[in-house]
């Protein structure tokens, strides 16, 4: 009797570890592995205050500090018009939208739409036409509206932004309603846009984790690219290839909301240049149109107006602020909504983690385990999110995957939940109802989700 219930009882026992095994082998769920290969220490930090972006990476040498403090103060700092007394920070404008980097880039987080004022604090409106398939600025305006200036030079004009309402239902009957923008222009110093000139609303990104962005390998974005959809799941997702300004090259476009520059040193340097007027050695060009004359005959604030070793310390502090890792990463609902963040399929496009190739400046960057969620394509989002502005090869519907790291920590940086490159979405929820094209199989997916479960999946987002 005894023996028999023993074997039994083993007999249970290997019976159910092999249904275990059979289990972790073959669900969709992630390995267990993928909880502790969480991002790497030495350049990651996990603060959830309103300074959770403003952090060096902990790696970082005294040397490489005094840079990143350095670089810290003129990102801060507000640029003056020239003739200044302070030489080394003049030379703001003649047109500009803010005087300092992070006017817009506020804590080093996110931008918005304006508030109840109507102020433009954080947000630019590009401009461009189309004209037999090249793409020209607008003749009076450029490709960006500056709508502040100094004295005695005509800013270019200004945007209101009005919302139209899009009802969008749940497969359980919930329902939400959806806003999205439509631009319209006055006080235009210099007389309408151009008949074809179309307009595309961008709220400014975050800047950490940046250089780690840049050590990503163009192999392994390639890797994720499927620009004919040769395994028919729905999702393309093309490299933006483009040519770097500084140093010539052709290169994959990681950074911007169409992926549009592949290099710090290169999108630094364009900001400068159309958010502030400031000219450097690699655009030293003001930024005035032709038509606008008391524009093009201000004095200067030097040749260039910020100098190598200004743009080398905003570099340094760029490329080494570091990423937020995920908080609250084991509990359950979390996983749960880690789990169906990949079984809706996000993940196609929001790709978890990458190990970083070497860094050209900063071995501290290099061979890191990092976790952007992003797949740094293009993706075609569909009509709703199609303003009619392109930007080098991106189509005007093709937007790059934005990283989601942070993405739960923007509420308490910069006060608000603003989302999408616009800002339309005024939560994560509404973000993911807006993704159509490509997206609209995991959006479908999604809105089949019972609420609960919808609830974990955001628990997740909002714990990146
Ligand atoms: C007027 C607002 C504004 C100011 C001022 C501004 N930026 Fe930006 N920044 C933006 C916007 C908007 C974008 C996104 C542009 C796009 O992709 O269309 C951006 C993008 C960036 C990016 C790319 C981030 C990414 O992941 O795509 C970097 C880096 C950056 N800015 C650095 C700077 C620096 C350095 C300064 C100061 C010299 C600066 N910015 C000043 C609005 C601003
Ligand atoms: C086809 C590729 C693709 C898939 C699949 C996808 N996304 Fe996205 N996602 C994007 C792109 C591209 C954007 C940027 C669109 C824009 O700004 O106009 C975006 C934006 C977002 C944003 C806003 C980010 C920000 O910084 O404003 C969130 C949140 C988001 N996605 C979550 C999700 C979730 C959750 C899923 C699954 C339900 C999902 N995405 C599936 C490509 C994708």
């Amino acid at each position: 009797m005894g023996s028999n219930y023993s074997r039994i009882k083993t007999l249970y026992k290997s019976l159910i570890i092999f249904v275990a095994i059979i289990l972790f082998f073959t669900t969709n769920n992630i390995s267990s592995k993928e909880y502790t290969d969480r991002m790497d220490k030495e350049i990651s930090v996990k603060r959830e205050t309103r300074e959770s972006f403003a952090a060096p990476i902990p790696s970082l040498d005294l040397n490489k500090m005094r840079l990143f403090t350095g670089g810290r103060h003129l990102f801060r700092r507000s640029w003056t018009p020239a003739p200044s007394s302070v030489k080394s920070l003049d030379g703001l404008g003649p047109v500009f939208n803010r005087v300092s980097c992070s006017g817009c880039h506020v804590k080093d987080g996110r931008g918005r739409p304006p508030k109840k004022d109507g102020k433009f604090r954080s947000m630019v409106i590009k401009l461009s036409r189309t004209e037999k398939g090249e793409i020209y600025p607008d003749p009076n305006y450029g490709y960006q509206l500056n709508d502040k200036s100094i004295l005695g030079v005509p800013f270019e004009g200004k945007t209101s932004i009005n919302y139209t309402i899009v009802n969008q239902k749940f497969d359980d009957g919930a329902s939400i309603k959806l806003s999205k923008p439509i631009y319209s222009f006055h006080s235009l110093s210099f007389g309408q846009l151009h008949e074809d000139t179309k307009s595309s609303g961008r709220v400014a990104p975050v800047v950490f984790g940046l250089g780690l962005i840049e050590a990503i390998k163009e192999e392994d974005i390639l890797k994720n690219a499927d620009p004919k959809d040769i395994d028919k799941d729905g999702i393309s997702g093309r490299a933006h290839k483009i040519t770097d300004v500084p140093s010539k090259k052709i290169m994959i476009g990681k950074f911007g909301w169409k992926a549009t520059r592949a290099s710090l040193l290169h999108h630094i340097t364009g900001a400068a240049s159309q958010d502030m007027g400031l000219t450097s050695n690699i655009f030293p060009e003001t930024n005035c149109t032709q038509t606008q004359k008391a524009c093009l005959e201000q004095i200067n604030g030097g040749d260039p107006e910020i100098s190598d070793a200004q743009i080398e310390r905003l570099l340094v502090y760029m490329q080494t602020l570091a990423p937020p890792r995920q908080r609250k990463a084991k509990e359950e609902n979390i996983i749960q909504g880690r789990n169906l963040f990949k079984k809706v399929g996000c993940e196609n496009c929001h790709t978890a983690s990458y190990v970083t190739g070497k860094h050209p400046n900063h071995p501290e960057l290099s061979n890191r385990i990092i976790k952007p969620y992003s797949d740094f394509l293009l993706h075609d989002m569909g009509k709703g999110l199609d303003d009619e502005v392109r930007e080098g090869k991106a189509k005007s519907y093709e937007w790059k995957t934005p990283p989601l790291w942070g993405i739960g920590l923007i509420k308490i940086v910069n006060k608000h939940t603003r989302f999408l490159h616009d800002g339309r979405a005024k939560s994560i929820e509404e973000a993911i109802l807006w993704h159509e094209g490509e997206g609209l199989r995991a959006k479908n997916n999604y809105m089949s989700l019972s609420l609960k479960n919808r609830k974990k999946l955001l628990a997740f987002l909002n714990s990146l």
